[in-house]
Parts: C-alpha cells; structure tokens; sequence
C-alpha cells in the first residue's frame, strides 16, 4: 500500500493521461480537417499511447491495494492556427507531463516509496521520447513553413505510425 499523498497524486496522473489521450484526439480531428490524415493517424496513436499510460499507472495503482478514483475529464482545446501551432502545444504538453512525473518522483524518493520510484523510472525515460518526438517534427515543420510537397511527404509519413503496446 502507498501512502495517501502518494496515492493522490497517483490518481491525479492516472487522470492525467486520460486528459492527456483527449487533448491529442483534437488534435487529430483538427489535422483530419485540414485533410491531413497522416498527422491525424500521428495523433490518435499519440493518444493511443496516452491511455495505456493510464492503464499503467492504473494497474500498478490497483496492484498496491489502493483504489483508483476517475473524475470527469478537462474539455481539450480544439481551436489551432496552423499544424506548427498543434505541436508546439503538444511539445509544451508533454513539459507539463514531465514536470509532473518528476514532482511524483520526488513525492515518492521522499516518502521512500522505492516500488513506486521504480515504476515511475519507465515513465522518465518515456517523457524524453515524447519531448524528443514533438521537438524533430517542430524542427521539420519549421524548416518546411509552406512547402506542401514536403508537408504532403510528412503526412505520408507520419500516417505509418501505428501503435505497439511496449513490452517492459
Ligand atoms: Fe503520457
Ligand atoms: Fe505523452
């Protein structure tokens, strides 16, 4: 069992990551209007990824004994100026993630909860990946501005990305 504080804010994060799955969502129906589908498919495998975030900490949450408590979700912004604009809020998103993966570290180094410390070590090294991944296609669209031919060869790219359930 975890202590109350630390469950908490586990429940927090929990919600979080479902939060988070919404606000990605939008940004993939925004990029589907813009008939990018490609970034559309980015962003419901972001998503995808999101919620199995969730159902991590879910799972470990359940797994201590403690319970797991939902609330209702924040509406997501739905409104965007540009596909740049879209991931430079995903890129400060996923800051706010990591900032706050760090603050449950920090609660659970504290409390000398080392279980928690260790699952929550997956989620470090997932955060550098998300920022890392946010950063290149900022670069990438950046260096495009409006070049559609190379906004076109990144959608297609970016429209192969499916979801794989990672394995540790
Ligand atoms: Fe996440
Ligand atoms: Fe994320």
């Amino acid at each position: 069992m975890v202590t109350e504080k630390l469950l908490n804010e586990l429940n927090e994060q929990i919600n979080y990551e479902f939060e988070s799955a919404h606000i990605y969502l939008a940004m993939a129906a925004y990029c589907a209007d813009q008939d990018l589908e490609g970034f559309a498919n980015f962003f419901i495998v972001q998503a995808e990824e999101e919620r199995f975030h969730a159902m991590k900490l879910y799972n470990f949450v359940n797994e201590m004994g403690g319970r797991v408590v939902l609330r209702a979700l924040k509406g997501p912004e739905n409104k965007f100026d540009s596909i740049l604009d879209v991931f430079k809020k995903a890129l400060d998103h996923e800051k706010s993630v990591t900032k706050r993966i760090y603050n449950l570290m920090d609660i659970a180094n504290g409390e000398r909860e080392h279980a928690t410390s260790s699952m929550l070590r997956w989620f470090i090294d997932e955060q550098v990946e998300e920022e890392a991944t946010m950063t290149s296609i900022i670069k990438k669209l950046s260096r495009l501005k409006d070049n559609s031919h190379g906004i076109f060869m990144l959608d297609t790219q970016l429209g192969q990305r499916v979801f794989t359930p990672p394995t540790a």
